[in-house]
């Protein structure tokens, strides 16, 4: 027989009387229908074609491309559209924008309309290089900007639109629920709200309380963002904000079963724990697609940060991480999973 904490096994009763939302539930942004409404986060650096397609495997409804500029962008930049490489298991896919001149977002809108089954503008990256150029988070010091850049973008597609911010500049302005006004008035489907603010970086705890705010002033559907890293956590941000769905981003780094186990809790299951055997496999899966879209030799360079993640928390780490980054080709790689499909730790996601 299945045992439950109380809290669970209260949510449950509460469905079966009607009287509760089921918190795994489908989300309509715009035209598009996703099944459930547990996504993956656009990472820079990180949420590239395998990385989506091992979260996707693990059962993320829907996957971001990382921030593209669209300065890049139409400037043809080679480095900018290899950002885009996608293929047809990827989908449906949000394709995540930054810039700061409406006409230039709008350019780039057009230009990827074809590669996106959604299109989410950059309104929340703190990043010095990002924010100096006038993107990202510094948008939120200028909401007529954000009014003009969403008309621009708006006025030139029929996709799915969104954006992602923070709570505002600094801590106390709270700019974002005049933002989330003016997303739902230019016709923005649903906004990400990341309860932190600029200045903040990643410091702190994310503030959910301010989802729960947002949820209460805008209709359109409210994404929650921030301090997500187990399965526990996104029943309680389901449960305690009321938004529609969330965004899974740091939580999934070498963690990418944390899909699978969200949807388990979320759904009135227990989450079942990541046997070694089920880590080491997706270690290596992850390793096999990075092989196929880029090459061995890339995909040994680039996996190793990935596999630094995956082993986390196994007994043995230091040295397991220690013969990852001296190795060289992708054989050695896959003799080092098996080491770990022997002794990788349990991890519970609940
Ligand atoms: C390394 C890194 C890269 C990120 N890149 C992006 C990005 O390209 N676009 C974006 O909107 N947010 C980006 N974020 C923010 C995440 O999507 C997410 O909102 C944030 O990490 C809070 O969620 P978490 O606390 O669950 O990680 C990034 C965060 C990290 C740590």
């Amino acid at each position: 027989m299945l045992l439950l904490p109380i809290k669970y096994a209260l949510v449950i009763i509460k469905y079966a009387e009607g009287s509760a939302v089921p918190l795994l539930q489908p989300l309509k942004i715009g035209r598009l229908l996703l099944p459930h409404n547990i996504m993956l986060a656009p990472l820079a650096g990180i949420t590239n074609l395998p990385f989506r397609l091992v979260c996707r495997r693990q059962g993320a409804a829907l996957a971001f491309t990382e921030m593209v500029s669209v300065n890049g962008m139409v400037r043809e930049g080679e480095k900018t559209k290899a950002l885009l490489a996608s293929s047809p298991e990827d989908r449906p896919l949000g394709v995540q924008l930054f810039g700061d001149d409406p006409r230039t977002l709008a350019q780039a809108a057009r230009m990827v309309a074809d590669q996106a089954d959604l299109l989410d503008i950059n309104m929340g990256c703190p990043v010095r290089k990002v924010v100096s150029g006038g993107a990202g988070s510094a948008l939120l010091k200028d909401t007529a900007r954000i009014a003009e850049i969403i008309r621009a973008v708006r006025g030139v597609t029929q996709l799915p639109l969104t954006i992602k911010i923070r709570s505002g500049w600094q801590c106390g302005d709270y700019v974002y629920q005049e933002v989330g006004r003016i997303a739902e008035a230019e016709g923005c489907d649903a906004i990400t709200l990341h309860p932190r603010s600029r200045n903040q970086m990643f410091s702190g705890q994310a503030d959910w309380s301010l989802l729960a705010r947002l949820k209460e002033t805008v209709a359109i559907p409210v994404i929650g963002s921030g301090d997500l890293f187990s399965a526990d956590d996104c029943y309680r941000m389901l449960a305690e904000t009321g938004c529609d769905g969330l965004m899974i981003a740091r939580g999934a780094l070498g963690n990418p079963w944390i899909f699978r186990q969200a949807r388990e809790l979320l759904s009135g299951l227990a989450a079942q724990p990541v046997t070694p055997a089920e880590r080491s496999e997706l270690a290596e899966q992850h390793l096999q697609l990075q092989i196929e879209i880029m090459g061995e030799a890339l995909a040994v360079r680039e996996i190793k940060k990935h596999l630094g993640w995956y082993i986390h928390g196994v007994p043995g780490a230091a040295t397991l991480r220690r013969t990852v980054n001296t190795a060289q080709t992708a054989d050695q790689l896959r003799s080092l999973l098996s080491h770990l499909a022997q002794n990788g730790a349990d991890q519970s996601g609940a």
